[in-house]
């Protein structure tokens, strides 16, 4: 079985993109620790503070963030972090050449219940003489990102990654090795599955709940096929499940959040996990354009998600053709 170092020579990576890598997984196999341990550690449950999200903060969202944080920042090719719990990107190293944006715990809704949860993160290279901590050098679309990838907690841990060749998934050893376990993954064209909070209908846009509808018609619709559907309410373990046996993943736009473009985040969830699904041969899109073609304008920036298998997709995007 080959080691992740190894494999990422085989690629002829980069070296120092590497070495980040392997910095990244040191944080993350420091988490998935913190994660086993649970209640035995006193780390489940919330905070008193608010994020710049205006989320609750679960004890393990600033212990995940406080992690990756010092691991990262201490590290010379760092130049700067931007998190989903920071309310401003931190600058490390002014002469690092590498920005790393991170979802520290994504899922963090379901700590308590004990269901899968994930770190997701995304690279870019740090623009020569900016301030890291200004958002200015991190605003780069998708479509700059030098690699990808997520870290999924749950029954067993797995790094997912892609460095723009291809997407191979890692399982993490009982000697804390990451081992390469799946080669080159690649997401069914066409899938009968779907995943969407059901109860969001009413705040969605006209094209999606036409889509939706059809969908639940099943074979007795226009889609002439009946549809299974998950909600788990980790978009890591939704990714994850699509990555694995395809379907589609959508968080749409919604008439509650200002501008209506739902509710993930474009830098620490839109952007790596649709690097993620291109690179596997499925399609992310914001229901109107690829989500790594959108300038993001703000690093918090909210984005409309829809992504999986490329055939569901394009059948998606139809309907908002339509509905323009
Ligand atoms: P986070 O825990 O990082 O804030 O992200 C949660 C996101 C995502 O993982 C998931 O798809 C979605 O929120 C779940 O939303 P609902 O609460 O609407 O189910
Ligand atoms: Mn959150
Ligand atoms: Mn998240
Ligand atoms: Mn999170």
């Amino acid at each position: 079985m080959q080691l992740l170092s190894q494999f990422l020579r085989r690629q002829d990576t980069d070296e120092e993109l590497m070495d980040l890598i392997t910095t990244l997984t040191v944080a993350c196999k420091e988490i998935a620790l913190k994660l086993r341990q649970g209640a035995l550690a006193g780390v489940l449950g919330t905070t008193d503070n608010t994020n710049v999200q205006g989320e609750s903060q679960k004890k393990l969202d600033i212990i995940s963030n406080e992690i990756l944080k010092t691991v990262l920042l201490n590290h010379t090719l760092v130049a700067g972090v931007a998190s989903e719990e920071e309310s401003w990107p931190v600058p490390g190293n002014k002469d690092g050449r590498f920005l790393v944006l991170f979802d520290p715990l994504d899922g963090s809704s379901n700590i308590d219940v004990n269901v899968s949860v994930g770190t997701i993160f995304s690279i870019l290279e740090a623009p020569e003489g900016e301030d890291f901590s200004t958002e200015q050098p991190y605003l780069q679309s998708g479509r700059k990102q030098l690699a990808a990838g997520y870290v999924l907690y749950g029954p067993s841990a797995l790094l997912v990654l892609t460095t723009g060749q291809g997407v191979n998934m890692f399982t993490l050893s009982h000697t804390g090795d990451f081992l390469l376990t799946h080669e080159n993954v690649q997401i069914p064209e066409e899938t009968r599955e779907f995943a969407i909070n059901m109860s969001n209908h009413r705040h969605w846009e006209q094209p999606m709940r036409d889509y939706i509808g059809d969908v639940l018609l099943g074979a007795d619709g226009p889609r002439e096929k009946n549809f299974n559907m998950r909600w788990i309410a980790s978009m890591v373990a939704e990714v994850h499940r699509v990555l694995t046996r395809g379907g589609i993943f959508a968080y749409p736009w919604d008439a509650r959040t200002p501008k209506k473009p739902g509710k993930l985040r474009i830098m620490y969830e839109g952007n790596p996990m649709s690097m993620l699904v291109e690179q596997a041969g499925g399609l992310a899109t914001n229901c109107y354009k690829n989500v790594m073609d959108v300038q993001p304008d703000d690093i918090h920036e909210r984005v409309s998600v829809a992504l999986g298998s490329s055939k569901e997709v394009e059948i998606l995007l139809e309907y908002h053709k339509k509905g323009v």
